[in-house]
C-alpha cells in the first residue's frame, strides 16, 4: 500500500513557534496592560457565530462577506461562520446581554483568532489574531480620540514608531451626495479601472478610493470631507482638535474608507513609520460604527473601536530586533537548580518546587546531565546563584550554593536553603543597588 502523505499546514496558517512566543506575549501583555490602564475589561466571544451576524453587520458587498468567510451548514442545519472579525460579535454581545442597562459606554476588549480566506502573503494570513477594543454606547468624539490615544500609547510602550492616518466618511445619509460625485468622477475612467473596481463602481463606490491597483486616479477624486453634512464635519473637527490638544500626531488621508460597511464618521489606520513598510498593510485599524447595533436588530447605539493585527506587530518587532533598533529583555532568573545524577535529580525536583513556592524566580533543566552545560544555561539566564545538588549533597543533606558572579561555592544545610537564598539575594540586591 502506498504510504499516506504527511499532512502539512494549511495555506495561510502558521504555527507560533517557541522562539517566537516571547515576542508574541510581549505584544499581547502590552495590549492587556494598556487596555486595563484605560479602563477596559476583557471578554471572549465564540469563534462560531450565525452567518447573518456578519452578512448584516459587515455588509454583503464587502470582500470579507463576499469572498473570504469560512461558512458552513452544521449537522443541525444552522448556517454558521467562523468569525472573520470581532466587532459584530462584540455588538451582538452588547445587545444580547442587555448592556444598554449598564453605565454607558461599555468598554470591552478581546484578544483572539479570526479567519478570512484571503490570498496569503506577507502580513496577510487566513488565520490571524487581533487585539480588538470597543467602546459601545457613546457617540462623543472624545471616545474616538481615547481609542486613538490607546493605540498610540500601545505602540509607544512597545517602542514601535507609527504613523496615524485618519479620515471621516460621515453618515450613510451624508455620504449619498458624495457617492454620486464620486461615480460622476469615475464614470469616464471606468474602462481603465481594474476588474474589481469595475464591480466596486456599482456595488461599493467608496472602495474605489483605497484600491491599490487604481491609485493613479485617486489623487484627483473629490474629497469626502468637503462634502459631508454639518454634523459629520463638526464631529470630525472635534476629533482633530482633541487630538491636537493631546499632542497626538496624525496625517489626514482622504482615501481611507475601510473595507467593512459598518463605519460612520471617524476612520483611522496605523502604519509602521516609513513608506516601504506600509505596503504590508496597517498594524491597527478601526473607526466609529454608529449604525451597527441597529443593523443587527438592536436599539440605535453608537460605537467606536479598533483592531490591531498581532502577527503584523510581532513581525514588526522581529524586524526591528534584527535591524538592531529594538532589544528584547532576556528572561532573567535569580536562582538556577543544577543536579548531577539520577537520585539527586529526584530530590532536586522537590528543591525546585520549594523555591518556586517560596516566591523565587528559579529555573532548571532536569533533562540535562552535565554540570558544565547547566552552569552555562544558568549564566545565560543571568542567575545570581546556582544550587548544585549531587550524590554527596544527597547523602549529607546539603546543597552547594554557587555565587555566579565570583564562582565561590559554599555548602548549606538542605533544610535552611530557602532562608539562605533569601538572605543572599537580599544582600546581592543591596550591593548592586549601592553600586
Ligand atoms: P480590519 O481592518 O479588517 O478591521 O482588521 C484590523 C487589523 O487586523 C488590520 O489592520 C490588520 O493589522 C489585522 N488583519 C486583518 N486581516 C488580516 C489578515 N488576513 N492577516 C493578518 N492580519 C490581518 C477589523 O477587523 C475591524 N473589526 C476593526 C474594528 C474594531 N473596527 C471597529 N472596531
Amino acid at each position: 500500500m502506498p504510504k499516506a502523505k504527511t499532512p502539512f499546514l494549511l495555506r495561510g496558517m502558521r504555527d507560533i513557534l517557541p522562539e517566537e512566543s516571547e515576542v508574541w506575549y510581549l505584544v499581547v501583555d502590552a495590549a492587556r496592560k494598556i487596555s486595563a490602564q484605560y479602563g477596559f475589561t476583557q471578554i471572549e466571544t465564540p469563534l462560531l457565530e450565525q452567518t447573518p451576524l456578519f452578512v448584516r453587520g459587515i455588509g454583503k458587498d464587502t470582500d470579507v462577506v463576499g469572498k473570504e468567510m469560512y461558512s458552513f451548514t452544521d449537522q443541525g442545519g444552522d448556517k454558521i461562520t467562523v468569525r472573520p472579525e470581532m466587532t459584530a460579535s462584540m455588538v451582538r454581545a452588547y445587545i444580547e446581554h442587555g448592556w444598554l442597562n449598564k453605565p454607558q459606554p461599555v468598554k470591552v476588549y478581546q484578544i483572539g483568532t479570526n479567519f478570512r480566506h484571503e490570498r496569503p502573503q506577507k502580513g496577510r494570513l487566513r488565520q490571524f489574531s487581533q487585539w480588538d477594543v470597543e467602546v459601545i454606547g457613546s457617540g462623543h468624539p472624545v471616545v474616538d480620540v481615547e481609542l486613538i490615544m490607546l493605540g498610540y500609547g500601545f505602540f509607544s510602550d512597545l517602542g514601535i514608531p507609527v504613523e496615524i492616518q485618519i479620515n471621516s466618511i460621515g453618515t450613510p445619509e451624508s455620504r449619498k451626495n458624495y457617492i454620486r460625485l464620486l461615480q460622476d468622477y469615475y464614470k469616464p475612467l471606468k474602462r481603465k479601472l481594474c476588474e474589481d473596481c469595475k464591480k466596486r463602481f456599482v456595488r461599493n463606490p467608496l472602495r474605489l478610493l483605497d484600491c491599490k491597483v487604481c491609485q493613479e486616479y485617486q489623487k484627483d477624486a473629490p474629497v469626502i470631507i468637503d462634502h459631508l453634512d454639518d454634523t459629520s464635519r463638526k464631529h470630525f473637527e472635534d476629533v482633530l482638535e482633541h487630538l491636537d490638544d493631546a499632542e497626538v500626531p496624525y496625517t489626514l488621508n482622504p482615501t481611507i474608507v475601510r473595507g467593512l460597511d459598518y463605519y460612520t464618521h471617524t476612520v483611522f489606520e496605523f502604519y509602521p513609520e516609513g513608506d516601504e513598510q506600509a505596503a504590508q498593510g496597517a498594524l491597527l485599524a478601526g473607526g466609529r460604527y454608529d449604525g451597527l447595533a441597529e443593523d443587527l436588530g438592536g436599539r440605535s447605539t453608537p460605537g467606536c473601536g479598533f483592531a490591531a493585527g498581532i502577527e503584523r506587530i510581532v513581525h514588526r518587532v522581529e524586524d526591528m530586533v534584527r535591524a538592531g533598533t529594538m532589544t528584547i529583555p532576556e528572561p532573567r532568573v535569580d536562582l538556577y537548580v543544577a543536579q548531577l545524577g539520577e537520585a539527586p535529580r529526584r530530590r532536586a525536583l522537590y528543591l525546585f518546587e520549594a523555591l518556586r513556592r517560596a516566591g523565587f524566580s528559579a529555573a532548571q533543566h532536569f533533562s540535562r546531565n552535565g554540570l558544565k552545560g547547566q552552569l552555562a544555561i544558568a549564566s545565560k539566564l543571568e542567575a545570581k546563584f546556582t544550587l548544585i545538588f549531587g550524590q554527596k549533597e544527597l547523602v549529607d543533606k546539603t546543597v552547594l550554593i554557587r555565587d555566579m558572579e565570583n564562582g565561590s561555592q559554599e555548602v548549606v544545610d538542605f533544610k535552611k536553603i530557602v532562608k539562605e537564598c533569601k538572605k543572599r539575594l537580599d544582600l546581592w540586591h543591596k550591593d548592586h543597588e549601592q553600586a
